[in-house]
């Protein structure tokens, strides 16, 4: 067990034994405060009910009949009716809430991991890999830990991901995304960039990186040197990697920064998160942006960063403005506010399952959603 303050530790008692380990939540849950010991005999029904009630299941039994009994909580949960939103914003932060909640009950399902990432139940699979390339090596102190089993198939789907890629057709390559890094799975801005007029080849900043995708199509595109950045120390890494895969390691520096490196120059290319939202757990850093913070920050100081005549590519989704947490006046306003121009706007239709699902609770928002490549300049 650890003995250090800031890991948090999770505490249960087996029969007269008092029992804690290490507790992991990446999404930086708090440990759960009640834990009982749950096996095969446990009904679907009893699960779902103590779960709704904040107690933790740490389990005991069978790993495949944990992952079953998940489903069936998870099915109970999906079967309960929403009343019909009033507006679309009504409808997102409905379904934001629904959507924690259901986290938050699912992931009161808990299953031990020794050390060295094994998990000691029946029929468990081997995870060991999919957690070292998120928790770290094992834990030479030989420390065991909890997790929720919902984290850990976060865990383990995000570990097939990024050894599977994702092809990019603008490489004509794949992309591997880490866990909690922002995925490129919708192609169309992607495309907006592959075939947006240069403006010069002689050097862009790609400003938040990700996995590196932008700045490798820039490179793709001839653009002879691209400075990319982020904040996150994942996206970092996974960008670093992407470029060596894709050899584009003498023409793409990836660099730790708060927005932009150093210096000017004739291309500066930004797509930040879409939503100006608070994030409920870090790894939705990169899909919700409270206050449009980052949206801000690239806007205000992009005319300090351009070279003369260079452009600023802004990629956005109107998909705020659909749920009405952002108007197009207020970002006109912005762009204004930063002593900007609009050089010229392409726009791409998404290919979204969910926009073709009806039943989706912001079908409408989807239906109707735009992504725009803005072409700015300074004034
Ligand atoms: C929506 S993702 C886009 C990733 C990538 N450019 C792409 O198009 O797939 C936004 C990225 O910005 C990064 N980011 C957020 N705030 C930042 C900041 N202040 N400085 C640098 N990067 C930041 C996030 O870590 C995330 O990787």
């Amino acid at each position: 067990m650890t003995t250090d303050p800031t890991v948090p530790v999770i505490h249960w008692t087996d029969g007269d034994l008092e029992l804690s380990a290490r507790w992991r939540s990446e999404a930086g849950a708090a440990p759960p405060r009640r834990v009982v010991l749950a096996d095969d005999r446990m009904t679907a029904d009893a699960a779902y009910r103590q779960a709704s009630e904040g107690v933790a299941l740490l389990w005991r039994g069978d790993f495949q009949n944990a992952r079953q009994l998940m489903q069936a909580m998870a099915r109970r949960i999906d079967r309960k009716k929403h009343k019909s939103p009033a507006s679309p914003l009504d409808a997102f932060n409905a379904h934001r809430q629904a959507q924690a909640q259901r986290a938050r009950t699912l992931g009161m399902v808990l299953i031990p991991l020794d050390a060295d990432y094994s998990i000691p139940l029946r029929r468990a699979p081997d995870v060991k890999q999919a957690c070292a390339e998120v928790y770290g090596e094992g834990d030479a102190g030989g420390a065991s830990s909890v997790v929720s089993l919902r984290e850990l198939q976060g865990l383990v789907g995000a570990h097939e991901w990024r050894k599977k890629g994702i092809e990019i057709a603008a490489l004509g390559a794949r992309i591997h995304p880490y866990y909690g890094v922002f995925s490129p799975v919708r192609g169309e801005y992607i495309e907006l960039v592959a075939r947006a007029p240069l403006p010069s080849r002689s050097l862009a900043f790609d400003i938040g990186t990700g996995t590196g995708v932008l700045a490798a199509v820039l490179a793709k595109r001839g653009v002879e040197r691209i400075v990319a950045t982020d904040a996150d120390a994942r996206a970092l890494a996974c960008a670093r990697e992407n470029v060596a895969r894709l050899d584009l390691t003498e023409q793409v520096q990836v660099c730790e920064a708060d927005l932009f490196p150093p210096g000017r120059a004739p291309l500066v290319v930004c797509n930040p998160p879409w939503l100006p939202a608070r994030p409920s757990s870090p790894i939705e850093r990169a899909v919700y942006d409270p206050d449009s913070r980052m949206l801000r920050g690239f806007l205000d100081g992009l005319a300090a960063h351009l070279e003369p005549g260079g452009e600023g590519w802004l990629i956005l989704s109107d998909f705020a403005e659909h749920l009405g947490l952002r108007s197009r006046e207020a970002l006109q306003a912005m762009i204004d506010a930063a002593g900007l121009k609009v050089i010229g706007r392409d726009d791409i239709r998404p290919v979204h399952p969910k926009a073709a699902d009806p039943s989706d609770p912001l079908y409408r928002a989807r239906a109707a959603e735009v992504t725009s490549l803005w072409r700015l300049g300074a004034k």
